[in-house]
C-alpha cells in the first residue's frame, strides 16, 4: 500500500485503497449492500487460482491449506476461533444449518421481526412449521427491530431469537449486544444475519453474545458470490447435529479426504461438523485477499470511516430537504443511508414520482445504489470517499433546483 497523508498528516489507508478498485473510476459506487466491487488484488488472487488449476491441475494440499488459512483469518475478524467457523454457500445455507441442527422440540418457538428481515431469514423458519416449530413475529418500530417486544415474547419454549445486525432496508443497526445478553442469560440461541454488517462494522461475537452468525462473501467481505461462512459458538456447536453430513463433517484425524473408517463416526469438533464436501476454492482464494485488506485496515477504523461518510450524506440530504429515513444521523446509521418513505414502493420503484425521478437522474449520472422497500439506498465501503458524497449531493441539489430536467 502506498503511503500518503490526509489533512492532519496522518497516514490515510482509504486513499490508497480506492486506487485498487477500478470500478471507482467509472462509477460512484454506493451499493455494497447489494454487492461489492472487486479489487485488483482480489482479481489477481482469483486469476492465480484459475491459472494454477488450468496449467497444473491444482495442488490439493495447498487448496486445503487455503481453506484453513481463510477460516483462521475470518475467525480473527469476528473474534472467534477457527473451529467455530463452517464453510457455507451463502447466508441462507448458514441460517438453515442452524435451524435444522439445533436440538429443539415440537412446540418450541423462534422469535423474529419478519418485516425487517431479508426473506432468506424468514422462509427457513416458515419451513419448520411442518415440524412443529412455532414462529413468533413482532412488528418493527419506526424501522427498528423492537428489542423490548422480542423480549416480551420470550417464554420457556423459546429456543431461538434471530435478527439481522443491520437491516437491508432501512439499514438501521440493531442493538445486538443488548439482545444477545438477554438471550445468553436465558439459554436461548441468538442467531444473527450479518449480511449488512460484516466487513463494515466491528463485530466481536463474544462481546455481543452471538451464538450463530451467518454471512456471505459478496458484500462487506469484498469477495465473490457463491460462498458464505457460519460462526457457531463452540458450546452450542458441540450440541448440534447437522441435517446434512459428509466427509468433512466427520472427524477422521489426518486421514485422506476419501477415507472412511467403518460406519460408526464422530462429528468434527465445533462448527466444522457443518462442512460438507469440497469447498468453493475460487471464492475462498478471493476472500483470502480481501480479508488481508480488511484486517490490515482494521474493523474499528473502517466502521468510523464509513459512519463519517454516511453521516455526511444523511446530513447533506437533510439540508437539501430530502427525507432521510430515520431522520438526523445517529448511532443507528452504519454504512447505509436510505431516503424516501419506508414501504412507499418496492425493490424496483418508489411511489413518490419526484423520488422516482431523482433515482432515475442519479442512475443516468453513473451513481450505483439500490431501491429497497420503496427507499433509495446508498451504502459505502472502504473504496468510497467524500467526493462520492459530494457528487451524490451535488446531483441531487441540481435535480431539486430543476437545473437538469
Ligand atoms: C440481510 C440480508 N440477508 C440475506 C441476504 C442474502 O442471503 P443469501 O446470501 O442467502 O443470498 C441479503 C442480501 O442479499 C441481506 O441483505
Amino acid at each position: 500500500m502506498n503511503r500518503n497523508t490526509n489533512e492532519s498528516n496522518e497516514f490515510d489507508p482509504f486513499k490508497a485503497v480506492r486506487a485498487d478498485f477500478p470500478a471507482t473510476e467509472r462509477w460512484t459506487y454506493t451499493d455494497v449492500s447489494g454487492r461489492d466491487i472487486l479489487s485488483n488484488k482480489v482479481r489477481a488472487a482469483i486469476d492465480a487460482h484459475l491459472d494454477e488449476r488450468m496449467y497444473n491441475g491444482g495442488d490439493k494440499a495447498k487448496m486445503f491449506a487455503l481453506i484453513e488459512r481463510v477460516r483462521e483469518k475470518y475467525a480473527r475478524l469476528i473474534s472467534a476461533e477457527a473451529d467455530e467457523i463452517a464453510y457455507t454457500k451463502n447466508i441462507s445455507d448458514g441460517l438453515n444449518m442452524v435451524a435444522t441442527g439445533l436440538p429443539w422440540q415440537p412446540g418450541d418457538n423462534v422469535i423474529l421481526c419478519p418485516e425487517l428481515e431479508h426473506p432468506n431469514n424468514v422462509y427457513p423458519w416458515l419451513n419448520l412449521h411442518r415440524k412443529g416449530l412455532e414462529t413468533r413475529m413482532v412488528d418493527p418500530h419506526n424501522g427498528h427491530i423492537p428489542i423490548d417486544d422480542i423480549v416480551k415474547r420470550i417464554d420457556a419454549r423459546t429456543c431461538i431469537v434471530t435478527v439481522s445486525s443491520v437491516s437491508f432496508a432501512p439499514g438501521f443497526r440493531t442493538d445486538i449486544e443488548r439482545l444477545g445478553r438477554i438471550c445468553r442469560e436465558r439459554g436461548i440461541f441468538f442467531l444473527v444475519d450479518g449480511a449488512q454488517s460484516i466487513g463494515v462494522i466491528k463485530t466481536d461475537v463474544q462481546n455481543s453474545y452471538i451464538d450463530g452468525l451467518a454471512v456471505s462473501t459478496q458484500k462487506g467481505l469484498l469477495g465473490l458470490y457463491g460462498m458464505g461462512l457460519l460462526y457457531v459458538r463452540r458450546e452450542w456447536a458441540e450440541r448440534m447435529r447437522p441435517a446434512y453430513l459428509a466427509r468433512f463433517g466427520v472427524d477422521l484425524g489426518d486421514a485422506h479426504e476419501a477415507a472412511m473408517d467403518g460406519y460408526a463416526y464422530k462429528l468434527m469438533p465445533g462448527a466444522r461438523r457443518f462442512d460438507l464436501g469440497n469447498y468453493n476454492f475460487l471464492a475462498t482464494a478471493a476472500l483470502d485477499a480481501s480479508l488481508d485488506l480488511l484486517l490490515e485496515i482494521g474493523s474499528e477504523r473502517i466502521e468510523r470511516y464509513l459512519a463519517m461518510l454516511s453521516h455526511a450524506l444523511a446530513q447533506g440530504f437533510i439540508e437539501l430537504g430530502v427525507p432521510v429515513c430515520g431522520g438526523a444521523p445517529g448511532p443507528h446509521i452504519t454504512n447505509i443511508v436510505t431516503v424516501g418513505v419506508l414501504g412507499n414502493g418496492n425493490h424496483a420503484s418508489v411511489e413518490d414520482p419526484r423520488m422516482n425521478a431523482l433515482a432515475a437522474h442519479l442512475v443516468a449520472n453513473n451513481i450505483k445504489f439500490s431501491l429497497r422497500r420503496g427507499l433509495l439506498r446508498f451504502s459505502f465501503h472502504i473504496y468510497n470517499n467524500k467526493d462520492d458524497v459530494e457528487r451524490i449531493l451535488g446531483l441531487t441539489s441540481a435535480f431539486l433546483n430543476n437545473e437538469i430536467h
